[in-house]
């Protein structure tokens, strides 16, 4: 199958229209590139799914809280279009913020404040709270690509738990894509796959597995018929603090009814979110506390 790596939102929105007239079916995985096999895996499943599968790779700058984080964010196009290419992927594209958003932006380079997206009731609470901003700028990039792309289907991680109820929400509202939303992708020893590992230092790399082992506590304790989100969201953060990351929080919500604050326990399914920083690295990760393991 051939393949082509476009370098700008209008080239890519032309390429789309096209495969779309030829009556193709198109899948979309939206990412930030530094691609890995949490991404792959995306790929993957939206080539057993779709005709043919479209890739964005663009590191969003209104999502970032953090103007640090977005400078040392890891990039490397080249890389990621080899990836996705061997991963069954028809088209790779990149783009600029003024790119996507040609007349939206103001003198300095800055969107518009009447064009950012309301990322809706589910962007309250634990990542909303912490990184004030991130949601509303996640779901402005989704809505523009989605709008550029108009895939039949678009796929993503559980590895973002709150992005994916975010992202849900925004295709509902907007009439589509349908989402597809993929399990978490894990290191050999529990870690979470995520694009900011590659920034951790050797220590810290070892150190992170506390995420992961916490969850698992906080799994078995369910299996084992604990139900208080106090105790269980406890057993998370005492793995995470006794692993040395300095924790952000560790929380339980239940899966069927995203609630900003903590839910009124006992809960019938539960999931249990964390996010600590090693360094200046910042980590998320959650897991489905229910029956049949979940993300
Ligand atoms: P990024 O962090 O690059 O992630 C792109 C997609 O890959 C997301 O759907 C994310 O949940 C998924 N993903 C990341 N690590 C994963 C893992 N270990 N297992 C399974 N899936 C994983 O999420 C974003 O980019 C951005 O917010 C984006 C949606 C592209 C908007 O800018």
């Amino acid at each position: 199958m051939s393949f082509d790596l476009l370098r700008s939102v209008a080239e890519a929105r032309d390429f789309c229209a096209a495969r779309r007239d030829a009556g193709s079916r198109l899948g979309f995985v939206p990412t930030m590139g530094a691609l890995h096999e949490g991404h792959l895996a995306l790929v993957r499943a939206a080539a057993a799914a779709c005709d043919e599968v479209v890739v964005s790779v663009f590191v969003n700058p209104l999502q970032f809280n953090d103007p640090r984080d977005l400078e040392r964010y890891p990039r490397d196009l080249e890389g990621d279009a080899e990836l996705v290419r061997a991963a069954g992927a028809r088209m790779l594209f990149t783009g600029t913020l003024e790119g996507f958003f040609p007349d939206e932006l103001d003198e300095a380079g800055a969107l518009l404040p009447q064009h950012r997206v309301d990322p809706g009731s589910c962007a309250l609470g634990l990542e909303g709270e912490h990184r004030p901003g991130h949601f509303e700028g996640v779901a402005t990039i989704v809505d523009r690509l989605f709008e550029v792309v108009q895939p039949e289907q678009a796929f993503f991680g559980a590895k973002d738990y709150q992005q994916c109820l975010v992202v849900r929400d925004l295709a509902a509202r907007r009439g589509g894509p349908h989402i597809q939303v993929c399990p978490t992708v894990r290191e050999g020893d529990g870690l979470a796959r995520s694009s900011r590992n590659a920034l951790l230092t050797e220590g810290d790399r070892a150190r992170a597995v506390c995420l992961s082992k916490g969850l698992f506590a906080a799994r078995a304790a369910f299996a084992s018929g604990e139900r208080s989100p106090r105790v269980l969201a406890g057993l998370v953060a005492a793995a995470v603090e006794s692993g040395g990351l300095d924790l952000e929080y560790a929380a339980i919500r239940d899966p069927q009814r995203w609630t900003a604050g903590d839910p009124e326990g006992p809960l019938e399914q539960a999931v249990a979110l964390v996010a600590a920083r090693a360094g200046a690295v910042r980590l998320i990760d959650n897991l489905d506390l229910g029956a049949g393991g979940g993300a």
